[in-house]
C-alpha cells in the first residue's frame, strides 16, 4: 500500500517515480510507481514520456499504481529503459472497468498474452465477494505465459471469503499447463455447466471467440477490447470499435 491517500484522478499528466521493476519474461516488465489512484479493475491510464509519445496501459493495481509493459515497439521499449528513480507521467484512470455481477456465482476470468494485466486485481476482487473464480491464462509457450506465478500464489493463499479459486494455464505448444487455447479450457467448463459469467482481456480474436461461446451457452460476458487511444476522453474518435467509443464506453464492454 502507498502511504498517502489514493488520488481521485490525474487530469493532466502527473509525474510519478518508478519504485520497483520486476522482470516477468524476455519482453515483459512490471513497473511499480510511487503513487496510488482511485480506480477499478479494467480501467486504464495514459502513460506519457515527454517529447515522445503517450500510450494506454491497463492498471495491474491501483495502490501502488502498477503497470505491466510488454516491449513490442518504440514506446514500450523506452518504458523498458526506465530504472528505479526515473519518472513516468500518467493521466487517468479512464474508461469503464469490470463490474461485479448480480446473481452470477461461478465466474471465469480469462486472459491471453498481456491481456492478463488487469485480471490479477479483478480475480482477487471477485474472489473477495464470495464468488467461485476460475482464472484461465493462455499464451503460445510457457515463456510467453504472464503472471502464472502470481495467479498461482492467489490460488494458494485464497482470499478471505472466496469459496473457491482455481487456476488453469493453457499453452498452444503444451510447454506449461494444458495444451491448447484458453477457449478450449473454457469450453470444457461451459459444457460441464460450471460457469455463469465470463470476464476477459486479450487479443481481439480471442475475445471474439469468447463472445461466440458466451452467446452459444447464453452466458453473459464482460470483455475488455483494445483500440488505438489518443485523447482518452471521447474527443478524437481514434478508439471507435463496433460503434462504441472505447475510451469512454469501454474498454470493458458487456455482452
Ligand atoms: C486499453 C488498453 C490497455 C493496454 N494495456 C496494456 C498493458 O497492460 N500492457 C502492454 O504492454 N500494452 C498495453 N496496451 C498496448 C499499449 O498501449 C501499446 O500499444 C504497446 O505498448 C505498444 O506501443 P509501442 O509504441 O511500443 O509499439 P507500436 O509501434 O504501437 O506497436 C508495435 C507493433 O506491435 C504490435 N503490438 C502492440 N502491442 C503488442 C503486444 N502487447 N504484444 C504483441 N504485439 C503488440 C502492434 O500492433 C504493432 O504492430 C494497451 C492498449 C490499450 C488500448
Ligand atoms: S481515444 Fe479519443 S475518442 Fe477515444
Amino acid at each position: 500500500m502507498f502511504d498517502s491517500a489514493p488520488a481521485p484522478a490525474f487530469r493532466l499528466p502527473t509525474a510519478l517515480t518508478v519504485a520497483r521493476i520486476d522482470e516477468e519474461n524476455y519482453r515483459t516488465k512490471t513497473i511499480v510507481l510511487n503513487g496510488a489512484l482511485e480506480a477499478t479493475p479494467g480501467q486504464f491510464v495514459m502513460a506519457w514520456l515527454p517529447r515522445f509519445d503517450e500510450k494506454p496501459f491497463s492498471l495491474v493495481d491501483n495502490d501502488p499504481i502498477t503497470l505491466m509493459v510488454t516491449a513490442v515497439g518504440p514506446f514500450s521499449r523506452l518504458v523498458h529503459a526506465l530504472e528505479p528513480g526515473d519518472r513516468l507521467w500518467l493521466r487517468g484512470p479512464f474508461g469503464q472497468g469490470f463490474a461485479v455481477p448480480h446473481g452470477q456465482a461461478r465466474l471465469a476470468v480469462v486472459g491471453g498474452g498481456y491481456g492478463v494485466a488487469p485480471l490479477l486485481w479483478l480475480a482477487r476482487s471477485l474472489a473477495r465477494t464470495g464468488r467461485t473464480v476460475t482464472t484461465i491464462i493462455g499464451a503460445r509457450t510457457a515463456n510467453d505465459l504472464l503472471y502464472a506465478e502470481r495467479f498461482a500464489a492467489l490460488a494458494r493463499f485464497r482470499p478471505p471469503h472466496a469459496t473457491a479459486y482455481d487456476l488453469i494455464a493453457a499453452t498452444e505448444d503444451g510447454s506449461r499447463g494444458v495444451q491448447g487455447r484458453v477457449t478450449d479450457a473454457l469450453l470444457s467448463l461451459l459444457e460441464a455447466g460450471a460457469i455463469d459469467g465470463i470476464y476477459a482481456c486479450g487479443p481481439d480474436p480471442m475475445l471474439s471467440a469468447l463472445r461466440e461461446l458466451g452467446q452459444r451457452y447464453a452466458i453473459p460476458c464482460q470483455l475488455s477490447w483494445e483500440a488505438y487511444m489518443r485523447c482518452a476522453i471521447g474527443i478524437c474518435g481514434a478508439c471507435e470499435h463496433e460503434g462504441k467509443v472505447l475510451c469512454l464506453d469501454g474498454p470493458v464492454v458487456r455482452d
